[in-house]
Parts: C-alpha cells; structure tokens; sequence
C-alpha cells in the first residue's frame, strides 16, 4: 500500500497541492498518495488524529490551522517556532513533528528561481499578518541591508520588527516595522506582498516611487490574472514581477523531502502547474 500524505485545511477543494505531490511522486518514483482533507471549523485536531490513526504518515496545513499545527506538535523546528505556526507535521512513532516549509519555499523560488540576491539589498514586505511572520526569518537569514515591514495596523508591524530584531543574523540588516504612508521617498531592490489584500482584489496603499529601477515585486499570492499588487507595480516601473506559485511548488518540494528524503526537481512542476 503507498504512503499517505494529505493537505487539511477549510476550504480545501482548490488546493493546489495534490497536483503538485503526484508530480513529484511520478519524478522521484516514490509510492505515494496524497488527497485533500476538509476540516471542520472546530475540529482540525479530531480531524488530524484520524487521519494519523488510519495510516496517514503527514499532512500539509493550510488556512486557517496554521497555528493548531503548531499547537499539536511534540516537536517543533526552529523556523516553525519562529513563524508561530506550522504547515508540515510528520506522523512519526510516539511524536508528531512540525515544521514551517513557507519561507524556505519563498527563498528557494526568489534565489534559485528568479535569481535574486538578497544579501545587501533592500528588502520590504507587506503585510504583518501569518503569511508575513512565516517568511520573515529565512528572508533575514539572507541578511539584506534593509528589512522593512509595512502594514495597514502599524503596531502589528513594530511588533513583528522588535521581535525579528532579535534573531541571530539580524545584526547585518536594518530590520523596522512601518505604515504605509512612511514609505514615501523610499526604494526597494524586492517588494513581498504578504497581505490578503489580493484575495479581496484589493491593494495595500502604496506610494508610486517605491521600486528602484532592478527590482522585482514578488506577491505570494498567485491566480489566473495577475494580482492587484502586480498590475501596480508593473504600472509604476518595477522590472520584474512574479507570483506566489514558485513558493507554492518550493513548500511543497521542501515537504516533500522532510517526509522522503529525496528532493524533487521543482522546474518542469511550475511549468505544469503554470499550464494548468
Ligand atoms: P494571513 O495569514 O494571510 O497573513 P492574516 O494573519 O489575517 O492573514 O493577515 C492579513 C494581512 O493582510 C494583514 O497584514 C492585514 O493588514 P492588517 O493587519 O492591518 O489588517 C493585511 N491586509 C488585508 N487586507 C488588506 C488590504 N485591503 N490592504 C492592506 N492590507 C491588507
């Protein structure tokens, strides 16, 4: 019988995810399954102990159980603690294991796929929200000049800020938390959407001269069309622009090797879920 892995969330019917791991699956020759798991509201725990019961070795955690993942595990890795939350666990012997797989999946797509540097360069993020704090540490470990966080709730940002300030690498990089209107006058080599503001077809208020003339803006949100976010900062001279599908397909290839010990070739995934 072949291993079993699940994603669990609440909505779960548009994941990606299961696409994405039978892609792998098929590369690597490794015997297993992976479906989709819908959670009760109020019960992803009863929901993730069956699972575990009938057989299943891990499961991939999407919204919104980000947290109780976290809050189940017997072990939890440095970058899950540090983003508070988990997106891998790993049913093991007598322990659950979580992990956080989010911001190493958007390093990978930004350095090996897009080809950025970070190292000396000035870095923001929007947003100070779950997907904001699950990124955070693998984005300063990369230790830009300049880490500035921009959210609507400014306090949310001071906070996260102070806290990353304290991480080891940070002292290599000018980490600050800010509202949207402090941007004005200032340039970014890399913008990171990290707000749900695409999801409502929105977009975080702005100033037109944030990016400098390299730059890349990079949503972490991904659809059929380009985001709000994106449309804009192409509009307003970005160089490059790319969505959150290349973190998507790296998470998953960084689950995928927590759980197999074997590291899928990520490449020809994008391009299938791209023509998908
Ligand atoms: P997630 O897990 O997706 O990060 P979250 O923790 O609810 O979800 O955080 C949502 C983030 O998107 C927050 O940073 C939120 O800003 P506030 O903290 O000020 O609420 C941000 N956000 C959502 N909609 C937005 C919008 N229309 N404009 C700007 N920021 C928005």
């Amino acid at each position: 019988m072949s291993d079993r892995y699940a994603v669990i969330g609440n909505p779960i019917a548009h994941s990606k995810s299961p696409d994405i791991h039978a892609a792998f699956a098929r590369q690597t020759g490794q015997d297993v399954e992976y479906s989709r798991l819908l959670a009760p509201l109020d019960a992803f725990r009863v929901a993730a102990a069956e699972f575990r019961a009938s057989g299943g070795r891990g499961l991939n955690v999407t919204l919104p159980f980000k947290l109780e993942a976290f809050d189940l595990a017997d072990e939890v890795t440095r970058r899950a603690k540090d983003a508070r939350a988990a997106n891998f666990l790993s049913f093991e012997p007598g322990r659950i294991r979580a992990d956080n797989t989010d911001g190493a999946g958007l390093v990978a797509d930004l350095t090996a796929n897009l080809g950025v540097t970070m190292e000396a360069r000035r870095v923001l993020l929007l947003g100070a929200g779950g997907a904001a704090q699950g990124v955070l540490g693998p984005l300063l470990a990369r230790q830009p000049a300049i880490l500035t966080i921009a959210n609507r709730s400014v306090d949310k940002a001071l906070r996260l800020a102070e806290n990353m300030g304290h991480q080891p690498g940070a002292a290599s990089t000018v980490v600050s938390g800010v509202g949207y209107g402090d941007l004005a006058g200032h340039h970014f080599d890399l913008v990171i959407n990290a707000t749900s503001s695409s999801l409502q077809g929105e977009l975080p208020p702005l100033p037109a001269d944030l990016f400098a003339p390299d730059s890349l803006a990079y949503d972490m949100m991904y659809g059929k069309a380009p985001t709000p976010f994106l449309v804009f900062a192409q509009a307003q001279g970005a160089a490059r622009v790319a969505d959150g599908l290349g973190m998507l397909v790296e998470q998953a290839a960084e689950s995928f090797f927590l759980w197999r010990g074997v590291r899928p070739r990520t490449a020809p995934v994008i391009d299938l879920m791209r023509s998908q």
